[in-house]
Parts: structure tokens; sequence; C-alpha cells
């Protein structure tokens, strides 16, 4: 598709010729031959030239007064300038505005040729930057957290709020694979530091020693092997955000030297004397229940009140199901792109055993089981041997099952499993007699028969 070229000019002849010219020379002309028209072009028909050529003095008004007016409501173009009596006074002002060039009038074809080329390609590849960084910028908005359901929705909201205001520190708890760490990006870079830097560790994945000078650097010679001065993440997220990812790991000395930074604002560096001031959010991210390991003795108590000025708890994906139908098209999509597959139809029966199973590794796992069928996939359909999905049996080992029913409490089952749990264990040992599984569960027939229906169990008429 040819690139449009808006020229302004009044004289009809010189007009007319230029347009064509251009468009001998593959460019979509339009010409308008005041600035009225051109705004008209512009604003009304949404015309977006790459290049603007233009006269300088028009009848109706300036073009440098034009562009000005004009810039913040278009895309961006380059604007080069034709003009007959060119002053000093106006060429910068031009460049301060952002004009590519100008050219004298009568101008020599090839030379307005070269000129408009160039000014083309700069505007190619300005458009190109904008789009990386509006790419950048919307992978981490709130959008790119997915699911329509009510838990999802509210969560976005949540997040939403919480990035408005300017929080000093945060923690996120839930699940593994929940997206703590996409939601910590996009409090980030949709809040009001998201111009400065977003610094991520994983307070597990280092030894204690390391994890210290990782974050509060050091001098040279503060230790055997420190060798330069080195930079501490506290320093390097200054101004930002510092994401501390599981939390709940890092050692308990440490963990007292982490407090007095995050209340006093200033850390040193290992084998300084000197206090160097810092100004950080800290998110803090655990899939551990942090209240548990202060009450056992692991997390300090004061540590986990500072940080837990705000929290959020990222729900798990066996709590907001109804997610699955924009995630699992979506992963498909993904893993489609990484392996050049055209998996497009999911069977129903696929669609159940997703629906049916817990997902203990939450989005991730999803990802991944996902990830795997496309890459097994020989044709358009989602293989459903390679889901491979199993819920585990609820643990009924140490348990004399005669008179009460063993139920797992490590989240393995929803409250809605467990009804259904219940009722089909009671069914199983009333030989399906309602009337007696009403009696052994105190309720009606008539609540149980809806319940029996509702999870689609089998029972006597
Ligand atoms: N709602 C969501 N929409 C789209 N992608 C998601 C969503 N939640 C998580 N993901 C993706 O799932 C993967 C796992 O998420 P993430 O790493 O943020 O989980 P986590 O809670 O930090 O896990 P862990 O506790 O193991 O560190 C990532 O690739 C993330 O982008
Ligand atoms: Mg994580």
């Amino acid at each position: 598709m040819p690139d449009t070229l808006l020229i302004i000019e009044d004289e009809a002849l010189l007009g007319s010729e230029l347009a064509r010219f251009f468009r001998k020379r593959n460019w979509d002309v339009t010409l308008a031959r005041d600035l009225k028209e051109a705004e008209q072009y512009l604003c009304q028909q949404s015309i977006d030239p790459l290049v603007v050529l233009s006269d300088m003095n028009l009848p109706d008004g300036n073009a440098l007064d034009f562009l000005e007016a004009i810039k913040p409501k278009i895309g961006s173009s380059e604007w080069v300038f034709a003009t007959g009596y060119g002053s000093v006074a106006d060429s910068v002002r031009a460049v301060r505005l952002g004009a590519y060039d100008f050219i004298e009038k009568p101008c020599d074809p090839e030379r307005l040729n070269l000129l408009i080329e160039g000014a083309g390609r700069s505007a190619r590849a300005q458009r190109r930057l904008q789009q990386q960084t509006e790419a950048e910028n919307s992978r981490y908005s709130l959008d790119a957290l997915i699911g329509n359901s009510l838990v999802t929705n509210n969560l976005r909201q949540m997040i939403k709020q919480m990035a408005n205001v300017p929080f000093s520190s945060l923690i996120i708890s839930g699940e593994t694979g929940t997206g703590k760490g996409l939601i910590a990006r996009i409090l980030h870079y949709t809040g009001s530091r998201a111009q400065a830097p977003l610094i991520e560790i994983n307070c597990a994945a280092l030894p204690r020693e390391l994890l210290e000078s990782e974050l509060f650097g050091y001098e040279a010679g503060a230790f055997t092997g420190a060798k330069k001065r080195h930079r501490g993440l506290f320093e390097q997220a200054h101004t930002g955000t510092l994401f501390l990812d599981e939390i709940g790991e890092m050692d308990l000395d440490l963990q007292t030297k982490l407090l007095k930074a995050v209340e006093d604002l200033r850390i040193r560096r290992l084998g300084s004397e000197t206090e160097i001031a810092i100004d950080v959010q800290i998110i803090a991210a655990t899939n551990l229940d942090l209240l548990q390991k202060v009450e056992q003795g692991q997390f300090r108590s004061d540590l986990y009140h500072r940080l837990n000025v705000m929290s959020l708890r990222v729900p798990s994906l066996k709590e907001r199901k109804q997610d699955l139908e924009q995630l699992v098209p979506l992963f498909i999509a993904d893993s489609n792109r990484k392996s050049a597959k055209n998996v497009r139809h999911i069977s129903q029966q696929a669609w159940e055993m997703i629906k049916n199973y817990n997902w203990p590794g939450n989005i991730r796992e999803l990802s991944n089981v996902l990830e795997r069928c496309v890459l097994l996939a020989h044709d358009e359909q989602l293989p459903e041997q390679w889901l491979q999905l199993n819920n585990p049996p609820p643990n009924t080992n140490h348990f004399n099952p005669n008179n009460g029913i063993f139920l797992p409490l490590d989240g393995s089952l929803s409250l809605q499993d467990i009804e259904k749990y219940v009722i089909q264990e009671v069914l199983n040992r009333t030989d399906e007699n309602v009337t007696a599984a009403a009696r052994m569960l105190g309720t009606t027939r008539e609540t149980l028969r809806y319940r029996v229906q509702k999870y689609n169990l089998r029972c006597k008429p």
C-alpha cells in the first residue's frame, strides 16, 4: 500500500504538478488548497499522512501556526515546508516544532524528491519506535490479566485502585502459578513509578550471604571476592519498585536488615560506613501462609506488619474456573504461534476434562499442559489424550469411614467439590436411596434431589 503524502499548496497549477509528480513515485497524494481544507482531511476524514509537504504562507494563515495547533491531534508525520521567502525566525520555530526540513521555492524536483523520501524514512522509523514502546507498556497493562470471572474482575479492579495510590509496600499472596509475578509487573507498569526501574529478585533462589550482598551492594574488599564496588538492588530500584519474590523464604536474620532498610529508607552497602537514602516501593510475593510463619516464629511479625500495609490475595484457578474460557484459547494461540501449529478445535470432552480438573499448579500448569497438547497435535484438534489430567482421589487412608467422611482440607477440593463428594458418598452408602440419604444429611428430599440434579449424580427415582 502506498504511503500517504499530504500537499498543502494554494497555487493551483503548482499543487497539481506536485501531486502528479509524487503520484508517479508511488505516493498516495492528497492535495489541500488551504489550511481549512487540510484540517478537514486530517481531522474529519482522518487521513494519516506519513509526510506533509506544505507551503509556508497560505490564504487562511501561517503553516507553522497550523502545525503547532494540529500536532497534538494527529499521528506522527514528518513535515517539510516549502517557502518563497524563508526567514531565519521561521526556520528556528519550525525546528522547535519538530519539522523535518525546509526547501526554498522554486525547488528542484529531484532535490524535493530526495527530501520527501528522507522524511518518509524518518517518519516510518518513528512510527516503528512508537509501536514498540506501546507494545511494552501494553504488555503489562491491566488487560494482560486475562479472565472474565467475577473473581478476576474484582481482582483487576483492586489492582487498578492500588496502582493509583503511592503505597510503600504490598504483599501479594497466592498459590504457585496464580499470576503473582504478572500482577507485580502490572502494578509497577500501570503505577506512577512506571518510568523508573522495576527490579526483581527471588529470595528463595540465593543463599543468605549472596542475597544480602545483592540487595544491599558492597564496597570493594568488603569480603573475599568483592573486587569492585557493587550497587545493590535497593539502589538500582531507586525511585522505582523492588519486587521481592518468595519473601517467605528469607532468612530471619536478613529479615531484620530488610525491616531496618524499609523503615529508615536508608541502606548501607556491605563494608561501607555511609548510609544512602533510597526511595523504593516494595512489592513482596509469597505462596506460603505468612501469618502462619509468623506464628511459628519463622517470619518476623514486625516485618510482616510493615510490608502488609496493603495486601492482595490472588485466588487459585479452581476458584475462577470461568476464566478457562478466555485462558484456554489464549494459551493455545500462543503455543500455535511458537510451534507453527494450527490447533483450533477443542472437543466437548476436552473442555470437560479441563473444567473438572482442579489445577493445583494453576495458570502456569494450564499453560504448560496446553503447550504440550499443541506440540503433539497432528491437526486442528486439541489432542485430549495428551491432557492427562487426573484429580488425586481424596486421601482417605487413615480413617474408618463407617460413620463419617474424611475430607482433605489441603485445598485440593473446592467447597462445591466437597458438597458433591459428600452427597455422592452418602448415596453410595444408602444404595442411592434419597430418603435415607436426606435423613443422614439432615435435609429434605427436595433439597437433596435438587443437588443430585445439579451435580449430575445418580439416585433411585
Ligand atoms: N490472569 C492471567 N492471564 C494471563 N496470563 C496469566 C494470568 N495469570 C498468570 N498468567 C501467566 O501464567 C504464568 C505464571 O504466572 P506467574 O509467574 O505470575 O505466577 P506466580 O504466582 O508468580 O507463581 P510462583 O508462585 O510459582 O512464582 C506466567 O506466564 C503468567 O504470565
Ligand atoms: Mg512468581
